[in-house]
């Protein structure tokens, strides 16, 4: 089937009372919802200011309940979005099309910790940070942490391939899941893998779904591998002053030897905004600083931390910095922390913006940063600089402040398709962490040839014939 046929059939149906009265009729389904608080709570994520409304919620709680709605839907022709805790940054989880919004905060139970193997089994609506206490509390360590972990759920994490700060040195997401259970299209479900750490099986279904953003099928349980608990850790803030050697002393790091658990980079504004937001007291910011690196390093072995630490601040002692700040105490960790983390709240609470997610081969990065100020200049945008360096990852946050709205409509979606295509001019990609969802999808064609777009539009028909689950993202036009 052409594209063009595909899209002709996508001509959803609206919800009607009959309809409503089956979904009620459904067992395992918790709620049923059409009034307006509960539609508006499922009508945004974190993404801007976007808000798009479905003519129904449903919570379903058991997966012959998701089946049963899948199923009906499919016939119908009735769009269906599944939905976690919307912290998404790309509009993954907004229901474009109307239709059904599956709420899946029901499915919150983590299932089993196996200790004797390294695996969790989850209910996808658990939050990140729950799940991660909770093995926790048995010695074993889940390290995918987003900036959102403390309210964000795993299956959201699964469904955007999510990333943060450990996955300079423990990976992202997709190193963790091994098998995942999900319900088709069709109401079909299916196990996509099996629950090993190695595996040589066909085509690897497991990993296609991770990182699908909804549009394959709906996620109704994870399984994950962990590793053991990691004791120890030492945490300092570099203050450097010039934002493009902060950038260079990362590399740096790596070519020395070193693999901290988290390289953090903050511009001065990143930073200095969410002091502000935060109320953060005892971090001094002279005039004279333009950006900051984050370093932590983690293990067993104390001595051995100190001793790295130790080289890891020889090294950018080599470059123009000031003082080092050392975390002494927890409390000071959890505050550098929290500052990192509200970043992206903080620019949101200040500005109008939008948050890109660009990635390079690491060593690119003070390249990608000259660039992205470059474009910024030619086109009229203040840009804050933050994320994952020693990941190659920058989250650049343009803000609004003094552009017309005509440029800021226009003028910028120009300037921002000019930095991608440097990004992959330089090897890099359009998102590292936060997906394509809506507000991505018309840059695609900068990351993807034809002929990568259509392999990928193919696999969606498969999964999908009827393009019910979660339209309207990934791919431009009508999809
Ligand atoms: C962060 C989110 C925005 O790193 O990815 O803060
Ligand atoms: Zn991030």
């Amino acid at each position: 089937m052409k594209l063009l046929d595909y899209l002709c059939i996508m001509q959803f149906q609206s919800i009607t009372e009959k309809d409503i009265i089956f979904f009620r009729d459904l067992p395992g389904i918790k709620a049923v919802l059409n009034d307006e608080e509960s539609i508006l709570a499922c009508a945004s994520d974190q993404t801007e200011d976007l808000c798009y409304r479905a003519q129904l919620v449903i919570q379903p709680e058991t997966v012959e309940a998701v089946s049963a709605i899948m199923k009906y839907c499919n016939e119908a022709g009735i769009p269906v979005t599944p939905r976690g805790a919307g912290t998404g940054l790309s509009g993954g989880a907004l229901p474009v099309y109307g239709g059904i919004v599956l709420d899946m905060k029901r499915f919150n139970r983590i299932l089993n910790v196996d200790t004797r193997n390294f695996q969790v089994t989850t209910e996808p609506g658990v939050i990140t940070q729950e799940l991660q206490e909770h093995v926790k509390e048995k010695g074993l360590f889940y390290p995918p942490d987003p900036a959102s972990k403390g309210s964000c759920f795993i299956g959201g994490n699964v469904s955007e391939n999510s990333g943060g700060p450990r996955a300079v040195k423990y990976g992202v997401v997709k190193d963790y899941v091994l098998n995942l259970e999900m319900v088709l299209a069709n109401g079909e479900v299916i196990w996509t893998g099996a629950n090993v750490l190695k595996n040589a099986t066909g085509y690897n279904l497991t990993q296609l779904v991770v990182g699908s953003e909804g549009t394959l099928g709906v996620i109704t349980k994870i399984v994950l591998r962990l590793l053991p608990a990691v004791k120890h850790d030492l945490l300092m803030l570099v203050p450097f002053r010039s934002a493009t050697e902060a950038c260079a002393a990362v590399n740096a790091i790596f070519l020395a030897g070193h693999t901290p658990s988290a390289l953090e980079f903050m511009e001065r504004d990143a930073l200095e905004w969410s002091m502000k937001y935060t109320q953060a007291t005892g971090i001094s910011l002279p005039a004279d600083i333009q950006a900051h690196l984050l370093v932590e390093v983690d293990g067993n072995n104390q001595e051995l931390l100190y001793k790295d630490m130790e080289e890891i601040a020889a090294i950018v002692q080599q470059y123009d910095i000031d003082e080092i700040l050392f975390a002494d105490t927890h409390e000071q960790k959890q505050m550098l922390w929290a500052l990192r983390r509200k970043v992206g709240e903080a620019v949101k609470s200040n500005s109008v913006y939008k948050e890109e997610d660009t990635v390079v081969p690491r060593a690119e990065l003070p390249e990608l940063l000259r660039i992205i100020k470059k474009i910024g200049k030619e086109y009229g945008f203040q840009s804050v600089c933050y994320g994952h360096a020693g990941d190659g990852n920058l989250h650049v946050n343009i803000v609004k402040a003094g552009m017309s709205d005509a440029d800021w409509n226009n003028k910028l979606p120009e300037g921002i398709r000019k930095l991608f295509k440097e990004v992959v001019r330089m090897g890099g990609t359009i998102s590292g962490e936060h997906g394509i969802g809506l507000v991505q999808k018309n840059y695609m064609d900068i990351a993807f040839s034809k002929v990568q777009l259509q392999l990928m539009q193919d696999i969606k028909k498969v999964f999908d014939p009827n393009g019910i689950l979660n339209p309207g993202k990934i791919f431009a036009g009508e999809f």
